[in-house]
């Protein structure tokens, strides 16, 4: 009987174990399908756009780099999560071409409108 007690609790042990290392590899995923959008939207651009734009309603420095911020663009009314889709998807502007997946480009655009 406490034999089997030992054997239960040992195999929860390396069962808590197990879901520990499955954590931290889905933490060392690129950002992937798990991540909620606009969320990770707000991780990518982080990554990815802060470097020219401003991409927070409050940002703690901003840069006079004469970009549209992201809230700004958020409150154009021309704005629509398409023509971020559009716009990101094409390569024919002075912003550098990113080769944004369609999930990217969808968190992106819901972190953007996410700051009307
Ligand atoms: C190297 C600087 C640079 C980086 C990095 C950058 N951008 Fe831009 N972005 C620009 C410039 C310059 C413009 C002005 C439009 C143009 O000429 O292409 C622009 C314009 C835009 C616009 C259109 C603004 C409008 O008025 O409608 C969007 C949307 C945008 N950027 C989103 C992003 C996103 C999302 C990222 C990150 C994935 C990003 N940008 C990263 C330079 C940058």
């Amino acid at each position: 009987m406490r034999k089997n007690n030992l054997v239960t609790l040992h195999s929860v042990c390396s069962c808590g174990v197990a879901s520990s290392v499955l954590v931290a590899t889905l933490a060392l995923l690129p950002i992937s399908a798990f991540a909620q959008a606009p969320e990770a939207g707000r991780a990518l651009a982080e990554r990815w756009c802060a470097s020219c734009h401003i991409i927070d309603r409050a940002p703690a420095a901003a840069t006079a780099s004469g970009l549209p911020s992201f809230p700004a663009i958020a409150a154009k009314a021309t704005t629509t999560k398409q023509s971020l889709d559009l716009f990101l998807s094409s390569e024919h502007t002075r912003m550098p071409d990113f080769s944004l997946g369609r999930y990217e480009r969808n968190a992106l655009a819901d972190y953007i409108l996410s700051l009307r």
